[in-house]
């Protein structure tokens, strides 16, 4: 089950694949540019941008790409933008070094494998200023194929070199979920009440997470605020549920990760939920 949802995110990516593919052979004067797809493997776009050949100044446009996104995100009116560098998103294949296998100066040391990261993240403020940006991480996230040898190492060097923007939060998704999969039962919110005592700013805590855990979480001063996911999507209506201890509906696993509107679009409320309990009595 698992890896059908991890399948499916690939095949998503898939379709960028070869022009991501052929814009790196370009920049980098590879010959690869007939069959770019031999750039990144199968399926390699995970280890494809770490591949050394893959040139320090195709990075830069990259970083440039953040930039002109965030430049239209603020044109189309959004409020603020959120960088998502965990889940083996791109930052996130830099970050860790069970995937990043470059030799430059975007591999190896931590500093080196938090560059690319660090280096988008100031292109986005500078669009937007530090208090309209904000980062999602993954501190001991697998989904995707990535892993860390010294994950605490690496996060917290991150969540250090990070106070220097002055972001609007700093979003963490626990390290006992992979993607949506809860790997850890009974594991706290660990990587929130770590990074709490070293980001100066306000935290954002993601998975696993349970109305009656949400709240512990923020009274403990883990974390300011509490996202959720798989019941989001299940609860049209969830801070409202949340705030007068309505039961939940339940989420339907087959339904992630699809591409129509069942499952997304067609939860019910709780009033339509007990109005059509109320007739089947
Ligand atoms: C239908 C669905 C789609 C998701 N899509 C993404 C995604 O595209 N990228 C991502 O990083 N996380 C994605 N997630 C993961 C959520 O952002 C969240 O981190 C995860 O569900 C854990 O939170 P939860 O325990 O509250 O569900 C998705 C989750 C669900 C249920």
């Amino acid at each position: 089950m698992e890896e059908n949802h991890e399948r499916r995110s690939w095949e998503a990516w898939a379709h960028v694949l070869p022009t991501l593919a052929y814009r790196a052979c370009v920049a980098c004067g590879l010959d690869e540019r007939r069959n770019p797809c031999q750039l990144f493997g199968q399926p390699g776009v995970l280890a494809g941008f770490n591949d050394k050949r893959v040139c320090a100044s195709w990075l830069a446009s990259i970083v440039e790409d953040y930039r002109k996104a965030a430049e239209r995100a603020k044109a189309a009116g959004f409020d603020g933008v959120e960088l998502h560098a965990g889940n083996g998103y791109l930052p996130d294949q830099f970050l860790q070094d069970g995937i990043n296998k470059r030799t430059d100066m975007y591999g190896g040391s931590i500093e080196n494998r938090s560059r690319f990261l660090l280096q988008v993240v100031d292109a986005m403020v500078s669009v937007w200023g530090g208090n309209r940006v904000a980062v999602r991480i993954a501190p001991s996230g697998t989904w995707n194929g990535v892993s860390d040898s010294n994950p605490i190492a690496l996060f917290d060097y991150v969540a250090r070199q990070l106070n220097r923007f002055g972001l609007a939060y700093l979003h963490i998704i626990e390290p006992r979920i992979k993607g949506n999969v809860l790997t850890s039962e009974g594991q706290g919110h660990v990587a929130a009440a770590r990074l709490r005592k070293i980001f100066t700013g306000k935290i954002i805590a993601a998975g696993g997470f349970e109305p009656d855990t949400a709240e512990a979480a923020v009274r403990e001063g883990d974390a300011d605020l509490v996202a959720f996911g798989r019941h989001f999507v299940a609860n049209p209506d969830l801070p409202k549920r949340i705030r007068l201890g309505l039961p939940l509906n339940a989420y339907d696993r087959d339904t992630f990760y699809t591409f129509d509107a069942r499952g997304y679009t067609d939860y019910p409320f709780y009033e339509q939920r007990s109005a059509s309990l109320a007739s089947t009595l």
